[in-house]
């Protein structure tokens, strides 16, 4: 497959140079995109300004109906889609078609909620006032993603972007293009008008750049790393647009004595080993209360086993590929430096490398303790550390304590138990005998280093309006 940027309603490019994308699990070129920089970032976003002033005048109605277009499109080309996502980014083809499922599935929710942005009047003080409240669309909205999610994380951002009224530029990660360039020609045979929606490729720090600097911006919204959010915060100083930054996350999961281990097992599974691990929402570290750990260990260790290592488009497979070769470094780093400090291998423990191919077995670490790596830093890879502890306000300390503040899991069938814990985990989403709480109608962001904003929900829409306070003097 080859990529183009798509700006102002033309597939182009601008010079010579290409990005490949690889295969992560066979090490084979899957297509290439041009590696493009300040000239296409500044293209597109003029492109967006100059679209900007009719869109924001379209009505919701309409908007909704290119979105529910858009949506439907997707859908019929799920199969297609998740495999290139697959290709390019190594999940098991049945997570990749989930992805596209649930990417479809901010477009409508969002085309919806678009009808129900609200302004509202208040009763004014004085006779012959009226104070009015508007809510209108930021403007251009410029959006990075991340490679984990190629799918989701732009539909995310994009669908209340253009919901409101928003013209948009996507910037897809460098490793991970094709699946935006083929979600952008759905979008286009859905009908947007030319110049609303753009997609540039190509070096994330020459686009940023123009991203945070150009005076037609007024909206950046990022999903990644910490370190860089906070890298985009300082350069966006000078032109003060308004920030989403969705960033790093170090999950924990606590299960309490009185949880259906069934059920935890179950929660932790699905949070701890999608994507392999490699989501920022994923339970990072794992806090077991002493009189049940034994069990709930070898619990966890016989599901492990079950889970099928391989490329993503083989039948069966669960855990596809790491991404890259530093993501499976770093993997390894944290299972070697938890053994070196204590930590005994109940399954897993080791990878296998091919052909610039990088996996790494499903792992569940016990005897885990606070001075290991793997308790203190986001791991983005299939371990699964289990620490034990004794009461209940130890395991909320051990787990704020973090810079991080995504999101955070526990197990318990207890209702006071587990008001205690939800009220005092400092994390943005917090997983209450589940271990899967994204969905399209609730609010994902989260506190502390974790980033600024929400996404998702009605807070996902008010994310791409100004509010515009109108005094009326009759
Ligand atoms: C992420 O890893 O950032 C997103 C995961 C999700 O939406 O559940």
């Amino acid at each position: 497959m080859e990529g183009k940027h798509y700006i102002n309603g033309e597939w182009t490019i601008y010079g010579d140079e290409v990005i490949q994308v690889m295969n992560p699990a066979t090490g084979e070129q899957v297509g290439t995109v041009p590696n493009g920089g300040e000239a296409e970032a500044t293209a597109a976003i003029e492109a967006a300004a100059a679209a900007f002033p009719s869109w924001s005048k379209t009505t919701v109605y309409e908007r909704a109906d290119l979105l529910m277009k858009w949506h439907d499109l997707l859908l019929e080309h799920k199969e297609e889609v998740g495999e290139i996502l697959t290709k390019e980014m190594g999940k098991p083809l049945a997570e990749a078609i989930g992805e596209i499922e649930y990417s479809a599935s901010f477009i409508s929710w969002f085309a919806e909620e678009g009808k129900r942005l609200y302004g509202r009047t208040i009763p004014a003080s004085k006779e012959g006032k009226r104070i009015q409240i508007n809510k209108q669309p930021v403007g251009v909205v410029v959006s990075i993603t991340p490679w984990n999610f190629p799918a989701a994380m732009m539909a995310r951002k994009m669908a209340p972007a253009l919901a409101a009224g928003c013209t948009f530029v996507a910037k897809p990660a460098k490793l991970t293009p094709l699946t935006a360039v083929r979600i952008y020609e759905l979008a286009e045979e859905a009908g947007f008008p030319k110049g609303v929606i753009n997609l540039v490729t190509g070096s994330a720090s020459k686009i940023g750049k123009v991203f945070t600097s150009h005076p037609d911006v007024r909206k950046l919204t990022f999903t990644g790393s910490t370190e860089i959010g906070k890298e985009l915060m300082k350069q966006s100083s000078e032109t003060m647009i308004n920030l989403s930054l969705e960033l790093g996350g170090h999950a924990p999961i606590i299960v309490l004595d009185d949880a259906d281990l069934e059920l935890a097992v179950e929660g932790v599974m699905a949070s701890k080993f999608r994507n392999a691990g490699q989501t920022c929402v994923c339970g990072n570290r794992i806090y077991v209360q002493s009189n049940i750990v034994d069990k709930f260990s070898k619990m966890l260790q016989e599901a492990t086993a079950k889970l099928k290592v391989g490329n993503g488009l083989e039948e069966g497979v669960t855990i596809g590929p790491l991404v890259d070769k530093d993501g499976y470094e770093k993997v390894e780093k944290h299972v070697q430096d938890a053994v070196s400090k204590g930590a005994k291998v109940l399954i897993g423990g080791d990878g296998k490398t091919e052909n610039e191919a990088y996996f790494y077995n499903p792992t569940v670490l016990v005897n885990a303790n606070s001075d290991m790596l793997v308790m203190n830093e986001e791991t983005f890879g299939p371990v699964a550390p289990i620490m034990s502890f004794e009461k209940d306000e130890e395991a909320v300390k051990l787990a704020n304590d973090t810079r991080f503040g995504l999101a955070a899991y526990f197990f318990t069938d207890s209702m006071s138990r587990g008001t205690y814990l939800a009220e005092n985990l400092d994390y943005g989403i917090v997983g209450w005998n589940d271990g899967s709480p994204s969905t399209a109608q609730a609010p994902f962001g989260g506190m502390k280093e974790s980033g600024i904003g929400r996404e998702g929900g009605q807070e996902g829409l008010e994310a791409f309006v100004e509010t515009k306070y109108i005094s009326i003097k009759l």
